[in-house]
């Protein structure tokens, strides 16, 4: 069968990794989907930045836009962050020209989801994002696929691996807030912006749109009840720790008699409590059906390998012929005044 063309627009931390994934593992992967996986053009800032890849085999688009129009890419693959800007431009162009695009942007889609879902259906595309959300854990397929049988009634967990490592660095090691964050950013861990981080709007977009998914709601980050890491100080973590707790960002959405409630807050969790022995980079996704009880997902929610992990598992879908958007048809069909969302008291 014809090869699946690549075009990939970002290659920082993740980006690189895909790159390298698709380089080292061609043959797996071909054999796993029964078709050949190619980069066919790569687009970045700065040409001549060493990434730790050989690129000279790509195409290079400077325009990510021109690269998503490109008639010989199948798929735009958008690594290159920001809720609007290039990635929203590229990402609307490349399903406006009726091409599957896959990203791990979930500010993109926290702010803009609905709109690019509505598009990709118009166009008979399909949209991926699993590694938007908690980094290498398939959380999205769990949800879409293996518990789509399920009324879902909570979603909850720890999903920001900055936060999680600068917390469990502090309390673990003694690490000052700033010692932490810059091992955080050693690791890849932060957001270009890492306010988005710290503040914990990021976790905030990955539970708006975890939450739109297992309630099959609108994404609805507005409705997010958000508070970051930033009042927590060293004093704060050592009293959590002298009663036998952790203080962790946690997130919890639920869907009440009176509509969706979604918060992300520092919490104190029991040390012994599955959630408190979390440490470093990795996020926790508790998810609860009527059908199958609790299920508990942990991994890697952050960095160079785990994201590229997920972002490959979309494509090889797409390269499998599964025509399954993220987002399914109820979060399309509904409109911003159907759902109804309150803030937790
Ligand atoms: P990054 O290391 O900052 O890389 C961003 C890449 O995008 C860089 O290669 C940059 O080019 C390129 N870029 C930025 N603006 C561009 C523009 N206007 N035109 C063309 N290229 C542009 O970011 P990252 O950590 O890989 O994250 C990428 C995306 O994945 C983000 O949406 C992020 O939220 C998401 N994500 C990241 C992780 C993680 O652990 N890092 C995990 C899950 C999801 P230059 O290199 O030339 O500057
Ligand atoms: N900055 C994000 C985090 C990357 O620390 O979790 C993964 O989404």
């Amino acid at each position: 069968s014809e090869p699946l063309r690549l075009g990939i627009a970002g290659l920082g931390t993740v980006g690189a990794g895909v790159v390298k994934i698709v380089r080292q593992k061609a043959n797996l992967l071909a054999t796993r989907t029964g078709r050949s996986i190619q980069i066919v053009a790569v687009s970045a800032r700065n040409r001549d930045k060493d990434r730790g890849v050989r690129l000279t085999d790509f195409a290079w688009e400077d325009d990510p836009v021109a690269l998503a129009r490109r008639e010989d890419v199948d798929v735009f693959v958008e690594l290159m962050g920001g809720s609007d800007g290039p990635a929203k431009a590229a990402t609307q162009a490349a399903l406006d020209a009726g091409k599957d695009v896959v990203t791990a942007n979930k500010a993109m889609l926290a702010h803009h989801g609905q709109m690019l879902a509505q598009l990709a259906d118009e166009k008979g595309a399909v949209l991926r994002f699993e590694a938007a959300v908690a980094g290498g854990i398939p959380v999205i397929k769990a949800l879409t696929e293996g518990l789509a049988g399920n009324e879902i009634s909570r979603v909850m967990g720890v999903m920001n691996g900055t936060c999680n490592y600068i917390l469990t660095r502090m309390e673990s090691a003694g690490l000052t807030y700033g010692q932490a964050f810059a091992e955080a950013d050693d690791l890849g861990y932060l957001e270009a912006d890492p306010e988005l981080d710290v503040g914990g709007i990021d976790a905030g977009h990955k539970l708006a749109l975890l939450a739109s998914i297992a309630f099959g709601t609108v994404v609805d980050f507005a409705g997010v009840r958000l508070e970051g890491i930033g009042k927590v100080s060293i004093d704060d973590i050592r009293q959590a720790a002298d009663m036998g707790y952790k203080i962790k960002l946690l997130g919890v959405a639920r869907m009440t008699g009176r509509g969706l409630e979604q918060r992300m807050a520092p919490c104190l969790v029991p040390q012994t409590s599955p959630l408190g022995q979390l440490d470093g980079g990795t996020n926790m996704v508790v998810i609860e059906g009527d059908s199958v009880g609790q299920i508990v997902m942990r991994g890697a929610g952050a960095g160079e390998g785990p994201t590229a992990s997920a972002v490959l598992g979309d494509v090889m879908d797409i390269a499998r012929g599964l025509r399954i958007s993220t987002f399914g048809k109820p979060a399309v069909a509904l409109n911003k005044a159907q759902t109804a969302t309150v803030a937790t008291p």
